[in-house]
């Protein structure tokens, strides 16, 4: 027998059918098709109808899980949900995705690390699987963004998109499964990207409506930049520090920020695009789940088969970057 490993059984997903094309966003601010999709690779978005909770829709992506993977709800020991935008502060939207489940055995908490949000999700959920504590973990990525986004902002309104993706981890000893990760965090990027109002350093007012704080706010330069230098370097060092190159690399699954953003970690580490995942054209921004939407997309493409080494990393807000290295397990698809 190997060594116990958490292993993706069944990926699930749920994206709204309503969208808002690039030809939308001229009518609502001063932008063009051109613009965004030549700065940001973005051509359509999904969106929910007005009013629709992320725990509605990260629902409806952990049922497709189960259903795929042929278990019932109750069968789950934990739930993870990674997201920015709970239904509320709090409880929880991981317990209102366990209520909505009927998934009563599962205990769960939510992760705030914005884009990273997933793989930091998944290497929590993994620890519980790797000690053997439990045999079932649901993570999720979901986010139901355009409830912060400010449709009076064009350099911030047209790069999201509402989404949800969840995973379901269960031991495996046979090579597959979570190989390493790699996390870092620095705060000291908090003021590049964010949603100043509404937490206890400035409680909801007339006076932050009026300001507009309860939207996201980014110095979208500044992140790209450091995006750029830290999806390269924080990919090839897991990389190395596993004894891989890019070449041995099968797929690698960026989080969909900017396509400029991954095609220069593509370049850096020499990957051709038969190996990198790209469906922000499709989706924008989905913050929490753009991993696992692009895990879904390999798989339509009949691009990820067992055993392939599969690197799935991200940047995002806080500054948070993320990286996981996995043998992919197999997972079924129809
Ligand atoms: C947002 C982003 C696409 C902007 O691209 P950029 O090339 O950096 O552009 P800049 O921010 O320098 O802005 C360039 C110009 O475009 C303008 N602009 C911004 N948004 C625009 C839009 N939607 N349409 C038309 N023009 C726009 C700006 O006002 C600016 O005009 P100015 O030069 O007259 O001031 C890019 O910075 C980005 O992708 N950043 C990272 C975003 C991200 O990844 N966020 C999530 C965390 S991972």
């Amino acid at each position: 027998m190997g060594q116990r490993r958490a292993a993706i059984t069944a990926l699930g997903t749920h994206v709204p059918e309503r969208v808002m094309t690039n030809a939308d966003f001229e009518k609502i601010v001063d932008t063009s098709d051109e613009w965004i999709r030549t700065r940001t690779g973005i051509q359509r978005r999904h969106v929910v109808e007005p009013g629709t909770p992320t725990s509605a829709i990260a629902t409806l992506a952990a049922e497709d899980a189960l259903r795929r993977r042929g278990i019932g709800a109750e069968e789950l020991d934990l739930i993870v949900v990674a997201t920015v935008t709970p239904d509320m502060p709090f409880p929880a939207t991981a317990g209102l995705v366990q209520d909505r489940l009927g998934a009563r055995r599962a205990w769960g908490f939510d992760v705030s690390a914005a884009c990273s949000g997933f793989v930091y999700a998944l290497t929590v959920g993994a620890q519980f699987i790797e000690t053997g504590r439990h045999r079932k973990v649901m993570v999720l990525g979901a986010d139901v963004m355009t409830s912060i986004l400010d449709y009076k902002d064009r350099s911030t309104c047209v790069l999201f998109g509402d989404g949800a993706g969840a995973v379901i981890l269960e031991p495996r000893e046979d090579g597959t499964g979570i190989l390493d990760f790699s996390h870092e965090v620095d705060g000291s990027g908090a003021c590049y990207l964010n949603m100043p109002g509404g937490g206890s350093l400035r409680p909801a007012s007339h006076e932050t409506v009026d300001q507009r704080l309860h939207y996201i706010k980014q110095q979208g330069a500044h992140v790209f930049k450091y995006a750029v230098r830290k999806f390269a370097d924080a990919s090839q060092q897991i990389l190395l520090r596993n004894d891989f190159t890019g070449t041995d690399l099968d797929l690698f699954v960026a989080h969909q920020a900017n396509i400029r953003i991954i095609e220069a970690a593509q370049h850096r580490m020499g990957l051709p695009d038969a190996k990198v995942v790209k469906n922000i054209h499709e989706y924008g921004n989905t913050t929490a789940a753009t991993i696992p939407l692009a895990l879904k997309t390999a798989l339509d493409e009949k691009r990820l088969a067992k055993g392939d080494l599969v690197l799935l990393a991200a940047v995002g807000a806080g500054f948070t970057v993320g990286s996981v290295l996995l043998r992919w397990s197999g997972v079924s698809w129809d």
